[in-house]
């Protein structure tokens, strides 16, 4: 870029839209209120939480305690980061999909843990393979981080999955900790469910939510943790000893992005359904093999042969389009590179014009 080449960022899922005008027009009202500039509760504003509880029940069907199963959080990364401190000592295990967001494994480590790797392969839908799981292992563990709709291979998980995640939980006696960052960036009328919708998913799990992509707020730093009133007040002790809380502004106006119309959810659907289409049908007429994601936005596509994860990558840079290696979030990855449709489309065709033009 210094150099002054056109680049063509598809590295990082970062959405390129704006946040809705009346997301904006809530925090600029809030801001100029003094009460909103002294400290924040620590697990949130009381209305905060009930529209959370609101949105999870109109969303999902699933009943929540505002004031024992949500707790609010400055994006759901640092809910993330932050929960293995909560129950993961020294030598105990994670359970961590691979390849994945690499918080998972980085916070175990940094709470003394070790991670066990569960492979997210092609052959399986991407989903971890329980069975093959040892149980002396699995008696190990202490937590399980799982992540449907899944970033980076842009998997889905049905209930029917979830429900067996409750019964290894069940049996080994560990948390579940479901990222749920993209269930509302799904397409075609697919719906993903959330954790909280299997059977005793809410007695074994904790569930990571975030504003950041649903309402193209990944700047604002608001997220929610939702789900076991034990995972909820140990998440919440860890996180009153080193934060002071998401400022009140930004937590009116998630307040205003939780309770008005979804209609601005509906139309980000609709801008990443017509990029995808695009995108997947010109990568596919490049040569490239993937599948159609039916959430996120992120396209995970194999590299041709003769090819590696970085080789593909640094390929593709030198002509100006940045993607993100596969082998990046964990070993089983390499094979594969990831797109994140975060440019207009105008872009996205330069990109697939500039990858047609190379000789792979
Ligand atoms: C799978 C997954 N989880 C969590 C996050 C963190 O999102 P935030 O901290 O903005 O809520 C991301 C961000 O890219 C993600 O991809």
């Amino acid at each position: 870029m210094a150099k002054g080449v056109d680049i063509i960022d598809l590295g990082v899922g970062d959405p390129d839209l704006p946040t809705p005008s009346h997301i904006i027009e809530a925090v600029k009202k809030a801001s100029e209120v003094p009460a909103n500039h002294r400290y924040p509760s620590y697990s949130g504003m009381n209305d905060f939480k009930y529209a959370v509880a609101e949105w999870y029940k109109n969303r999902f069907g699933v009943d929540l305690d505002p004031g024992k199963e949500v707790v609010s959080l400055i994006g759901s990364k640092e809910g993330i980061a932050h929960l293995p401190l909560a129950f993961i000592n020294p030598g105990d295990l994670a359970m961590i999909p691979t390849p994945a967001y690499p918080v998972y494994h980085t916070a175990t480590l940094f709470a003394g843990g070790e991670s066990f790797f569960m492979p997210l392969l092609s052959e399986n839908h991407f989903l971890p393979d329980l069975d093959s799981i040892p149980s002396h292992l699995a008696d190990r563990a202490k937590l399980m981080f799982i992540n449907y709709p899944n970033n980076p291979t842009a998997a889905v998980a049905d209930l029917e999955f979830f429900n067996r995640v409750v019964e290894f939980a069940n049996k080994k006696r560990i948390l579940i900790c479901h990222d749920a960052a993209y269930t509302e960036m799904a397409f075609d009328g697919y719906r993903p469910p959330s954790f909280m919708e299997a059977d005793g998913g809410k007695e074994v799990g904790i569930e990571f939510h975030s504003l950041s992509k649903t309402y193209n707020m990944t700047g604002w730093r608001i997220g929610f943790a939702v789900g076991n009133s034990e995972a909820i007040n140990g998440l919440g002790v860890i996180k009153s000893n080193i934060d002071s809380g998401v400022f009140q502004a930004v937590q009116i106006a998630g307040i205003e992005a939780l309770r008005n119309k979804q209609t601005c959810v509906k139309d980000m659907k609709e801008i990443y359904t017509r990029r995808r289409d695009l995108m997947v049908n010109g990568l596919r007429e490049a040569g490239f093999e993937l599948e159609s994601p039916k959430a996120t936005f992120y396209l995970w596509i194999r590299v041709p042969k003769g090819y590696t994860s970085a080789l593909l990558a640094t390929r593709l840079l030198e002509k100006g389009v940045v993607v993100t290696p596969g082998n990046g979030f964990g070993e089983p990855g390499e094979g594969y590179f990831r797109m994140a449709l975060t440019q207009k489309r105008d872009k996205l065709a330069e990109a697939i014009e500039r990858i047609k033009a190379m000789s792979l």
